[in-house]
């Protein structure tokens, strides 16, 4: 695997690795990779004939009170995963590389930025959309793999793709989860031994409201229901549980068409997101 800085140097490889029309599938990351990354990479695996991942801590999709400086950053460690995943490339560009001009963001999030995330964050889709879109004219990938667990940024990048008319196939990933229901997460390692059992009620408050929804329940009152027991486990503050439309991710009072439960919260100073399917029966 070639670990590589430079804009240059990228190219060359990626002409090297295009010979003879062969495919390149990316996976886009912020490093501190865990099994979840590692999905995405098999994932891609059987997607291309070459995988290219992307390793930056982006800071224009951190607001200024969020964890950008004590963002996990270990990228030996990283680099060893990759390689024996069969990685052709790991792209680890800087700050300057990525953002000659300074840390702006020139594209827009579009309606799937609305709400949720997007209003507890104000300011991080756009982040977001403008470093991929900065990812994919770099490594012009055929494919790239993102993962469902952050299932409002997937609807930001498929929109962005979409309305910039770019050829990249994208796919979705299942969410990777811990033996007790967990969603892995790079910021998982903040966990306390105390904070991580009772973030074990992020997905277990999520489950049981979702076979609620499906057996029929009130939506409004099991959304309400799901904060409860998530304030009695300790999470504060709560910004939002949520049901939305699985693809137009329009706000839904009745569980009438597939549908995405959503929820975020800080349990101690770490801020965790989770979400599940909904289908109507
Ligand atoms: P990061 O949080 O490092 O996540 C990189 C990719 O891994 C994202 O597509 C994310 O959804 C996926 N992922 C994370 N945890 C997962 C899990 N438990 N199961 C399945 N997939 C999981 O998301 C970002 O970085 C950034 O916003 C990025 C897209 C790289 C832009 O900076």
């Amino acid at each position: 695997m070639q670990i590589i800085r430079d804009r240059e140097a990228l190219d060359a490889a990626l002409r090297d690795l295009r010979v003879g029309g062969a495919t390149i599938a990316m996976v886009p990351t912020m490093g501190a990779l865990h099994a979840g990354h590692m999905a995405l990479v098999e994932e891609a695996r059987r997607r291309a004939n070459h995988v290219v991942v992307s390793i930056f801590v982006n800071p224009t999709q951190f607001g200024a009170n969020e964890d950008l400086s004590r963002y996990p950053r270990r990228e030996a460690s990283d680099a060893q995963l990759l390689s024996a995943a069969d990685v052709a490339i790991l792209w680890a560009p800087g700050v300057d590389t990525m953002y000659p001009n300074g840390p702006e963001t020139d594209v827009k999030a579009g309606p799937a930025s609305n709400g949720l995330d997007g209003e507890s964050r104000p300011g991080h889709f756009d982040g977001v959309a403008t470093v991929v879109a900065r990812l994919f004219d770099q490594v012009k990938p055929d494919v790239a793999l993102f993962g469902e667990k952050d299932y409002q940024q997937l609807l930001v990048i498929r929109q962005m793709v979409a309305a910039l008319k770019l050829t990249v196939e994208i796919i979705g990933v299942p969410t990777q989860r811990d033996a007790d229901g967990l969603a892995l997460s790079s910021r998982n390692i903040y966990l306390t031994d105390e904070e991580r059992l009772a973030a074990r009620t992020l997905p277990r408050a999520l489950g049981e409201a979702a076979q609620a929804m499906i057996d029929g329940g009130d939506v409004a009152e099991l959304l309400a229901k799901a904060v409860e027991r998530l304030a009695a486990a300790g999470f504060d503050p709560i910004d939002y549980v949520a049901l939305r439309d699985a693809e137009t991710f329009a706000p839904l009072e009745r569980l009438d068409r597939p549908a995405r439960l959503l929820a975020a919260a800080k349990i101690g100073s770490t801020r965790l997101i989770d979400n599940l399917a909904v289908d109507p029966r």
